[in-house]
């Protein structure tokens, strides 16, 4: 069974081919050049409308933002803002793309366990919807930001809580235990709190709580759900007036056709009675505040597909294949840092039978640039193209430039439409930063 459910929701056959919409993947990468990133945009609209259903379990106003750092352009910032979602960045150049976009300051909050003064001087000069406390230190430099900044009205703040729970995924997506480096204790938090109240420029107006990425089983989302709305049950009790409530992201998404399938309404649902239930059980009748959910993988991972050719194709004595592509961990890193696992065919054959195991490599000099450990493909030549599914999320965003390589192209499918969004990069882009020394 070809698992669909994987692919842009677009995805089609149409004579033996693998299309989305009127796209035929193989001819569509042969024409443009790869490595080619494609966003099938219906697939993310679905998932938007999905997180929105589900947010309907919730009995307040909700919000849905969007994690930047998942994957951001331009292009992206405008399509969040066309659909009135709000931003999450993590960054001056994440804040930048959102401001050269257009996008509401109002509607972006800002987070990061060390943020650059630069970082909180911008948010402040904007008056962005929120800064998210990540710190006590922080919270030293934006009372002296703040002050200085001489604002017309006082900047909104958030405190992040460290629950101090362990998320299950990957160590690295940890965010939420105790030695984790982001967010503050309950004390802290109390303390936090204290001192905003007393700054004439700071106003503390909600609570937030992540605990990491690629979460399937619920349970500790929901413990942490609790452990945040503790927190702003006993900042109300000591006068403070909470407006918004964030469980943050986190939501799992299937990458592979073992991985558990994932039903997206049912567990935002499920996040958002359960918060509710708790809501109530300790502050009865008081109105709920605005629940803000900020998800980026469940989001875009599913809308995007990358696309390669295949340059080389090496028999291995037992059998197995190591192909050679033209992408490599400079755009997917996941599989080198996390031990992502992902599936792919060849789109111009894709229900051919499976002649054994390739394993998928890039141009790289790294053995540990390799895409894919062991996948199932037909007969595999110089020249095909390859389409790895669910590469929407932390891969183009996670990009580097190793051995000087050039970050692919990326195209957006919208209705019959397929805009370029980002050109692929050029080697003169490279030396762009780069100054010579004196002759
Ligand atoms: C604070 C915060 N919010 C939201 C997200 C988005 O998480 P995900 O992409 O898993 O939905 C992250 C990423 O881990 C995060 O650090």
């Amino acid at each position: 069974m070809f698992p669909f459910h994987l692919w842009p929701l677009t995805a089609h056959f149409y004579r033996g081919r693998l299309y989305l919409r009127h796209l035929d993947l193989a001819d569509v990468a042969t024409e443009l050049g790869t490595p080619l990133y494609l966003y099938d945009a219906t697939t993310i609209e679905h998932a938007i409308a999905a997180y929105r259903r589900g947010l309907r379990a919730w009995p307040g106003e909700a919000r849905l933002a969007y994690a930047a750092k998942a994957w951001f352009t331009l292009a992206m910032a405008q399509f969040l803002d066309r659909r009135r979602l709000g931003l999450e960045v993590v960054s001056e150049g994440e804040l930048a793309i959102a401001e050269a976009a257009g996008f509401p300051p109002e509607s972006i909050h800002v987070h990061g366990n060390n943020k650059s003064p630069a970082l909180l001087r911008r948010a402040l000069e904007l008056g962005v919807g929120a800064i998210v406390l990540d710190n006590l230190d922080e919270l030293d430099r934006l009372e002296v930001l703040a002050a200085a900044q001489g604002l017309t009205t006082s900047q909104a703040i958030w405190l992040r809580l460290n629950p101090d729970l362990v998320a299950p995924t990957h160590p690295y997506r940890q965010t939420g235990h105790y030695g984790a480096k982001f967010g503050l204790s309950p004390d802290e938090a109390l303390t936090a709190a204290g001192r905003i109240a007393r700054h004439p420029d700071l106003k503390l107006v909600g609570v937030h709580v992540h605990i990491g990425s690629q979460i399937f089983d619920l349970e500790p989302i929901l413990a942490a759900c609790e452990r945040l709305i503790e927190l702003a049950t006993a900042l109300r009790q000591r006068g403070h007036v909470i407006r918004f409530l964030s469980p943050g992201g986190g939501l799992g998404q299937p990458y592979h056709p073992d991985d558990p399938r994932f039903d997206l309404v049912q567990a935002v649902e499920r996040v958002a009675r359960h918060c509710a239930e708790v809501w109530e059980r300790q502050n009865g009748r008081i109105e709920p505040p605005t629940l803000v959910l900020e998800p980026g993988r469940s989001l875009i991972a599913r809308a995007g597909v990358a696309l390669y050719t295949v340059g080389s194709v090496r028999r291995l004595a037992d059998g197995s294949r190591i192909v050679a592509v033209d992408g490599s961990m400079a755009d997917n890193i996941r599989p080198a840092l996390y031990g992502a696992r992902y599936t792919a065919c060849l789109p111009a054959r894709p229900l051919d039978a499976a002649s054994g195991p390739c394993r998928i490599v890039g141009p790289l000099c790294e053995s540990g640039d390799v895409l894919l450990p062991a996948v199932a493909l037909p007969d595999v030549r110089p020249g095909d193209i390859l389409a790895v599914p669910v590469s929407g999320a932390y891969q183009l965003s996670m990009a580097s430039n190793y051995n000087a390589a050039l970050a692919p192209a990326v195209y957006w499918l919208e209705d019959d439409h397929l805009l370029l969004i980002q050109r692929r990069q050029r080697p003169a882009d490279l030396l762009q930063r780069d100054l010579p020394l004196p002759p």
